[in-house]
């Protein structure tokens, strides 16, 4: 199977490699890629954007699996230019993405649905807000309603910064605070079946304690020792499931990759958000686990086959994923900072510990950074415990001027907090 990648990130890396390790694929192509995936996939140029130039690059490399990895092009409807150019693609249509794309609309999907959620409302004047924002009170949740790279969000106990970040947005969703751990729950699907993957936590914070800015996710782990065994099955029978019928009702069936972002409150599980792909930096751990190959089942959830695939196979394994981030991250990186390490790592470390590049590109001999998010580096370890050892032995091998991470991913569940 000749399979293209859409995408330059960690996530798109941690697809490649799993593709790359799958020998029913024959052919990888990723566009536009980083310097990291360039070493299991051919790149190619492309506005990743544009649906006609991604179906005509895709038909040109007679692809027979398209893979969009990021939300933009797929609210764009990427995956339906490819599709109607004739080719599978894993990724919703741009209707089935808003659910990503429009916050409103994921809450109206998931009340249609009977899908527990935080309660909220939507508001677009200054009265809205105010009225909104009294009846929840502290701490205040505020949503940008569009698409805002995990920026969007505020959670906020002063008031005046929440109306602020309110009324700098068009439309917002103002909804109750939700307390308890989160979870990331992916789950492949064809609009019908519904395959959930292994559980895992994402730390949004940039700094150790969960200090700091929001980001886009400075690291993660799977699975997640304290969570209870029937979580999975909860969530597919009253968040994803429903979800994915719901939407098929409408006549804009979702086939992709559900993300749901959950809190497990006092009350029970709540859906945060939904994500319309996979998502970064969890995929990282996820992908680590998986043992089924990779290609087929992404091509059976673009064929609508999913109900005739066999169970999903994981590892026992756990997997830890540290990001490596640049200087002065979540704000306007410093880039073009050369990275050294890459070879120890792969050389000492390799299979159980490795590096997934976001945003790098070569530079002559040198890869240098090229974006916030720079590296994850990722490990599995027959506990938490182990794959934590070797993903932060590894991090201490990589320079880069001025970067960051968090020392503190997975600890608490490695301490068995
Ligand atoms: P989102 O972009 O919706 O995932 O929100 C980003 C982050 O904001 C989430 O991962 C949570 O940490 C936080 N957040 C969002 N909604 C709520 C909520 N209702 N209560 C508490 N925290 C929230
Ligand atoms: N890890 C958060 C996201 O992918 O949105």
């Amino acid at each position: 199977m000749k399979v293209l990648v859409i995408g330059s990130g960690a996530r798109e890396h941690a697809l490649c490699r799993s593709l790359s390790l799958d020998p029913d694929v024959t052919a990888l192509h990723c566009a536009p890629g980083n310097a990291g995936i360039a070493e299991v996939a051919e790149l190619h140029q492309v506005d990743a954007l544009d649906g006609k130039a991604v179906a005509a690059l895709a038909t040109e490399l007679g692809a027979e699996l398209v893979v969009v990895g990021p939300e933009a092009p797929l609210v764009a409807g990427v995956a339906d230019a490819v599709r109607e150019a004739g080719i599978p693609a894993f990724g919703p249509s741009q209707e089935a993405a808003q659910l990503e794309g429009s916050k409103a609309f994921a809450k109206e999907v998931m009340a249609a649905a009977a899908v527990p959620t935080a309660r909220s409302y939507v508001c677009t004047t200054p009265d809205e807000v105010d009225e909104a924002l009294d009846a929840f009170g502290a701490p205040y949740v505020v949503k940008d309603d569009g698409l805002a790279a995990g920026k969007g969000v505020v959670v906020t106990d002063d008031l005046e910064q929440a109306k602020a970040h309110a009324n700098a947005c068009d439309r917002v969703v103002i909804e109750e605070f939700l307390d308890g751990p989160e979870v990331s729950l992916f789950a492949i699907t064809d609009g019908e079946t519904v395959l959930p993957l292994q559980p895992a936590q994402d730390f949004k914070r940039a700094l150790d304690g969960d200090e700091g800015p929001n980001t886009g996710g400075m690291g993660a782990y799977s699975p997640l020792p304290w969570a209870e065994p029937k979580l999975v099955e909860e969530v597919l029978d009253t968040v994803l499931q429903p979800t994915v019928d719901e939407l098929r009702r409408r006549g804009t069936p979702f086939s992709g990759l559900l993300y749901a972002g959950l809190a497990i409150t006092s009350r029970g599980v709540r859906v945060i958000e939904f994500n319309a792909r996979f998502g970064d930096p969890e995929t990282q751990v996820v992908l680590a686990r998986l043992k089924t190959p990779l290609a087929g089942v992404l091509l059976a959830a673009a064929h609508g086959t999913l109900a005739d695939f066999p169970d999903l196979r994981w590892s026992n394994d756990a997997a830890v994923t540290v990001v490596i981030a640049s200087h002065n991250y979540p704000g306007t990186p410093r880039t073009g900072d050369p990275i050294e390490g890459l070879d120890e790592v792969a050389a000492q470390d390799a299979p159980d510990a490795y590096v997934l590049h976001a945003g790098t590109k070569r530079d002559g001999d040198a890869i240098v950074s090229a974006g916030g998010r720079v590296l994850s580096v990722t490990a599995r370890g027959a506990d938490l415990a182990r794959a934590r050892e070797r993903a932060y032995a590894a991090v201490d091998r990589i320079r880069l001027d001025g970067s960051q991470h968090r020392t503190d991913i997975a600890a608490k569940a490695a301490a068995g907090a």
